[in-house]
């Protein structure tokens, strides 16, 4: 995630935390949900956007309950940090179990047992979430929601109407006008089987808070490319499309690295004839820029209500302060409270200051 983002939210979190108004939550941040049919490649997504390797990968039905991933903001601790940590700068949390992971193979672990007990070992499919939060420095506070892939037919323990039970759950997500869309569609299978697409149409005719994302390019016939689509010829979103080249199961067997499977996908391009033109908007790192742009535009958006609310505690503050009198100049009590009050002010006034500078478009 691009820093100056992650830089601008915690100051904007941190501010109304210390303000210790309810308004902490206003900021309200988009969820990121990824939908598609069965292997379409949404793990692999969410991992290359993570920036980690965590999430079981696999052919056929390998993610059966909904992850819900929290990203979380954490400084990095200081030289003298006596915690037992110490030294770990990130780690991952379930909500299921009082642990700390630092190992992220023993988090993928932790999913896949969790996967077992829940939703059993023969491929059933549970609506039960799991919640794991990364705290880390390099990420911003964001929610990730890796789902299920839409299947159209029932295996091993799962009920005749698999197919609607996931439609359902997907749904779920997906509706909440506050989730980002990451609508997955693998490259070799054509766009108008893509269930991820329909489901997404169903929630935002629009196409407003989708993001196409287009995987397996790699695996094309040869002599077809998906220029068409990549190009938004075929298809709209406003957001529009963006291809991606992720680990191969060959890849993921021989444990190829996150940063030698971004140079393939970079290459890939590149290298591409077809693709050549528009490789600087394809490829995972101009999607985890898209990503940032969407939040930005959040951000944007809600930051006149923040502040007007900014404005009205500062008010409120400065009729406080003025009714102390002169009685507040005396070292009395309210003496302490005049300071933290014109502190406050201060605070804020710098605040609303800094977010004006910034070099985010917030007009
Ligand atoms: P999910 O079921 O949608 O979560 O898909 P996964 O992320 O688990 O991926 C399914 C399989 O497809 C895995 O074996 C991946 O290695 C493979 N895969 C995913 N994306 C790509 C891609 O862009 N190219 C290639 N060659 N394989 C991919
Ligand atoms: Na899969
Ligand atoms: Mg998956």
């Amino acid at each position: 995630m691009d820093s100056d983002l992650i830089k601008l939210v915690n100051k904007l979190q941190d501010t109304f935390s210390n303000l210790g108004d309810s308004i902490g939550g206003e900021l309200d941040m988009p969820q990121l949900v990824v939908v598609g049919s069965q292997s379409a490649g949404k793990s692999s997504v969410l991992e290359t956007i993570v920036g980690r390797d965590f999430l079981p990968r696999g052919q056929g039905i390998v993610t059966r309950r909904p992850l819900v991933l929290q990203l979380i903001h954490t400084p990095i601790p200081g030289p003298s940090s006596l915690s037992p940590d110490a030294g770990h700068t990130e780690w991952g949390q379930f909500l299921h179990i009082d642990k700390r992971f630092t190992d992220f193979n023993e988090i993928r672990k932790e999913i896949e047992q969790e996967t077992f007990r829940v939703a059993g070992q023969n491929k059933g499919v549970s609506k039960l979430p799991i919640s794991l939060r990364i705290y880390s420095p390099d990420v911003l506070d964001l929610t990730l929601v890796d789902l299920p892939g839409l299947t159209k037919i029932p295996v091993g323990d799962q009920p005749s109407d698999i197919e609607r039970q996931i439609r359902n759950l997907v749904t779920d997500y997906i509706s909440r006008p506050n989730s980002v869309i990451l609508a997955v569609s693998p490259a070799n299978v054509d766009l108008a089987n893509s269930d991820s697409l329909k489901l997404a149409r169903s929630v935002d005719p629009q196409g407003r808070r989708t993001i196409g994302v287009l995987t397996k390019l790699d695996l094309m016939d040869a002599g077809t490319n998906a220029l068409d689509i990549l190009t938004g010829r075929v298809y709209p979103l406003k957001l529009g499309f963006i291809g991606c080249v992720n680990r191969s199961q060959q890849d993921i067997n021989a444990e190829k690295s996150m940063e030698d499977a971004r140079e393939t996908e970079t290459e890939f391009f590149k290298n591409h004839s077809a693709y050549r033109n528009i490789a600087h908007k394809n490829g995972t790192k101009y999607l985890a820029r898209t990503l940032n742009q969407v939040l930005m535009n959040h951000i944007r958006d809600k930051l006149p209500d923040m502040k007007a609310r900014l404005n009205t505690l500062m008010g409120q503050a400065q009729q406080e302060l003025n009714s102390f009198g002169d009685s507040a100049v005396y070292g009395d009590k309210n003496h302490q409270g005049q300071l933290i009050l014109r502190l406050m002010t201060q605070f804020a006034r710098d605040f609303v200051s800094s977010i004006e500078g910034t070099n985010v478009d917030i007009s």
